[in-house]
């Protein structure tokens, strides 16, 4: 079986993550029509993947005014926009891929799920994590009860030091008039796993946090309001020459040429990089950006029979990934994803260990999670039923109501809302 696919939006999901699954799956993913309002990554996208002229389009808004092209639209717009571009694609026939959030308002959540409802469309939001073999293992042995009955989950996302300077600080996620609260941005994942791994839902919530760094009045002296600028950047983490030149982690001249790189420029040089800090906004200081949304918060939830789950996101970490651990009835678990390793201490019985890597292999994207998911939604629209792991619009709705829940506890003061209010 094979399905073709119009992609609305060409940035990091669209064009650098889910576009190249054409190359994975040759015979069965066919991009023939893509959409973005920056002529040069349509271009690329023409040029990577064959596209007919007439098929590449100025907006989602001109590719969805026509007929229906393919079977289904990847929507990889920016948050505030998925709303509008997945309900027009349903309403012309489209089964979706939908990039998280489904929406930043809980209302348009609500009305996509019952649209597509209606239509009797197939949609998959990109919780790419449910895909990874390091959650499914952990999946598994809950489900077999390897720890009992699970009472109590910590979960830490860490956000990393350079990730927050660059989606958070800098880039298209810093500020909350133009984008979603960073609890639903970047832990509508971490609240879809818990859900998912509890299968429980929610009861009540409470959160606190806030802005702790990335303020003017933190500014180091002698810091400018750009990083060419500075005269104390040597002994800055957050340069911007560290992180997208010569960061081990990050830099294009340590060999890394996707993202965060090419955020700054589709098809990253040397040369364009430099001009990007120089005068773009990933040049920026970190001390004087028009950012406001959190670096920090903590969320205590309630699930159903009792059970409860802390959440912790935090930017000011070296190493990525989130750590979790489960207390259950009969055992403890320690996951540890950035270092694919599971350790289960069963009580009364000899701790063991599971070391992902060895069970499978491909971890690259989210740890393996973004190849995995579209191949089960070509899979699902090829007429194949949703598995475990499948991210419905139903299921998807729910995490999204534990972070708006999250986001209005932490800015009426730390309130237990009620998830009966979003329900
Ligand atoms: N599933 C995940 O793990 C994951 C990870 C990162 C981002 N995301 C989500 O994916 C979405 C896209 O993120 P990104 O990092 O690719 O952002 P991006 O800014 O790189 O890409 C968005 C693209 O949409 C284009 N665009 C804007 N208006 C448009 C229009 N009217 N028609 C067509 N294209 C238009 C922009 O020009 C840009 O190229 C966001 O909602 C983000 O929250 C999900």
């Amino acid at each position: 079986m094979s399905i073709s696919v119009a992609i609305i939006g060409l940035g990091s999901r669209g064009l650098q993550t889910y576009a190249p699954c054409q190359n994975d799956f040759p015979d069965k993913l066919k991009i023939v029509a893509v959409a973005d309002i920056i002529p040069e990554k349509v271009d690329i996208a023409r040029r990577r993947y064959g596209i007919a002229d007439e098929m590449c389009f100025g907006s989602g808004e001109e590719l969805l005014a026509r007929p229906k092209l393919a079977d289904a639209a990847f929507i990889c717009t920016m948050d505030g926009q998925h709303y509008a571009h997945a309900k027009a694609a349903l309403e012309k026939g489209y089964d979706l891929l939908l990039e998280k959030p489904i929406s930043p308002d809980a209302d348009e959540c609500r009305e996509l799920f019952e649209i597509a409802g209606k239509l009797g469309r197939k949609v998959c939001v990109c919780h790419v994590l449910r895909y990874t073999p390091f959650y499914n293992e952990l999946k598994r042995l809950l489900d077999e009860g390897a720890v009992g009955e699970v009472t109590s989950v910590q979960h830490i996302e860490n956000v990393v030091y350079w990730h927050q300077a660059h989606s958070f600080v800098r880039g298209n996620w810093r500020n909350s008039t133009e984008t979603s609260p960073m609890i639903l941005q970047k832990c509508c994942h971490d609240m879809d796993l818990l859900v998912w791994l509890l299968g429980r839902r929610a009861v009540k919530v409470q959160s606190f946090g806030g802005l702790y760094e990335f303020r003017p009045e933190r500014a180091p002296k002698g810091s400018a309001e750009r990083c060419v600028d500075c005269a104390v950047r040597a002994d800055c983490p957050f340069d911007a020459e560290k992180i997208y030149l010569t960061n081990d982690a990050t830099g294009f001249l340590k060999g890394h040429k996707a993202w965060p790189c090419d955020v700054l420029s589709p098809e990253p040089t040397e040369q364009k990089l430099r001009d990007a800090i120089a005068n773009g906004p990933y040049g920026r200081c970190v001390w004087h950006c028009d950012n406001d949304v959190v670096d920090h918060q903590v969320v205590n939830i309630e699930f159903e029979g009792g059970v409860t789950a802390q959440l912790t996101m935090c930017a000011f970490t070296k190493r990525g990934g989130r750590d979790t651990v489960i207390l259950g009835t009969k055992g403890q678990i320690i996951a540890n994803l950035s270092e694919e390793m599971i350790h289960v201490l069963p009580f009364g019985g000899d701790n063991y260990d599971i070391d992902i890597t060895k069970l499978a292999s491909g971890f690259g994207g989210h740890a393996g999670g973004d190849t995995r998911l579209v191949e089960e939604f070509i899979d699902i629209v090829g007429g194949g039923e949703p598995g475990i792991r499948t991210t419905t619009l139903a299921d998807s709705t729910e995490s999204h109501y534990i972070a708006f829940a999250a986001e209005r506890s932490r800015v009426e003061g730390g309130r237990t809302v009620e998830m009966s209010e979003y329900r």
